[in-house]
């Protein structure tokens, strides 16, 4: 039974994070749409813990608790930000100076420099585009085999690539670069497109769009590291590969966290001890 629960809870998923009784850091996450679940969870595994909250979805927690007066809250970007401190000393990674872009259900971007940190913007492409445009497409609503199945796809009769339009002509940029996401289901023809490929475009979506965001923020601050995380990130390695060969590309160094999601459960969990 641990003494002390951060814990996260967002628009679509609520993290925990806890040190078992030998210290290592232990995490699980539950659907947030089943608060109860989450209750259910900690009266039954840690119900003495002391807790700490932070996310969006923090108060409608709180509701399940009787004790919820007494229940810290720690705002979502200083959690996170401290999460990621914690990984980057856990992972060895030397990063001073980052852009830090959260990919949950929807995409918020950060700084951080000289042990400071400030949110710069973000967008709605994010993890909730995926599975929600994912599922307007195909009709699945199970997050393994959407991501199991974009991993299958091929994005050529999809999107329209910058060559695509350049064909014999003197590229002005490279060829390789996504011209229009989606573009190449209106101007491609009725080629016989599969889940697969329609799923594999969406990742493209969510990947392309958050990285040249992160680029273009990298860029106007000088800086040339750039730390994914969020649970959108989790067993996608499409994802991740998009969004790691778009920024090598542009010159930045792409970093991903091992516990992807879990920044801001681990940051309020920090916050309680
Ligand atoms: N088991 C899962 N069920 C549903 N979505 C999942 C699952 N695992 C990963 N995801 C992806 O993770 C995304 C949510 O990421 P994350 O948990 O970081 O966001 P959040 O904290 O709930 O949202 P926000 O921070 O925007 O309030 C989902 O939109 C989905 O793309
Ligand atoms: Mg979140």
């Amino acid at each position: 039974m641990a003494t002390k629960i951060g814990i996260d809870a967002g628009g679509t998923l609520t993290k925990i994070a806890y040190f078992d009784e030998h210290l290592n850091l232990q995490l699980i996450s539950f659907l947030s749409s089943d608060m109860q679940a989450v209750k259910d969870w900690i009266d039954t595994n840690h119900s003495l813990a002391s807790i700490c909250l932070t996310g969006g979805r923090a108060e409608q927690l709180k509701k399940h608790f009787l004790s919820s007066l007494d229940i810290p809250y720690i705002v979502e970007f200083d959690a996170t930000m401290a999460g990621v401190m914690y990984q980057l000393k856990q992972e060895n990674i030397e990063c001073e100076k980052a852009i830090i872009a959260n990919i949950g259900t929807g995409t918020s971007i950060h700084i951080m420099k000289e042990n400071s940190h400030s949110r710069l913007g973000g967008t709605g492409i994010g993890g909730g585009t995926l599975v929600g445009l994912g599922q307007a497409l195909t009709g699945i609503t199970d997050y393994k085999e959407m991501i199991e199945l974009s991993d299958l796809g091929n994005r050529s009769s999809i999107d329209i690539l910058v060559s695509d339009i350049y064909e014999n002509n003197k590229l002005p940029i490279n060829g390789s670069l996504t011209a229009s996401n989606f573009g190449g289901v209106a101007l491609k023809g009725n080629l016989n497109r599969r889940y697969e490929d329609y799923l594999s475009g969406v990742q493209g979506i969510i990947g392309e769009v958050v990285a040249s965001l992160c680029i273009q923020a990298a860029d106007a601050h000088s800086i040339d590291n750039i730390i994914y995380i969020g649970s959108t990130l989790e067993n996608n390695e499409l994802l991740k590969n998009i969004m790691e060969s778009y920024t090598i590309l542009k010159e930045k160094k792409p970093f991903f966290l091992e516990k992807h999601g879990y920044s801001g459960a681990i940051g309020a969990l920090l916050e309680s001890i």
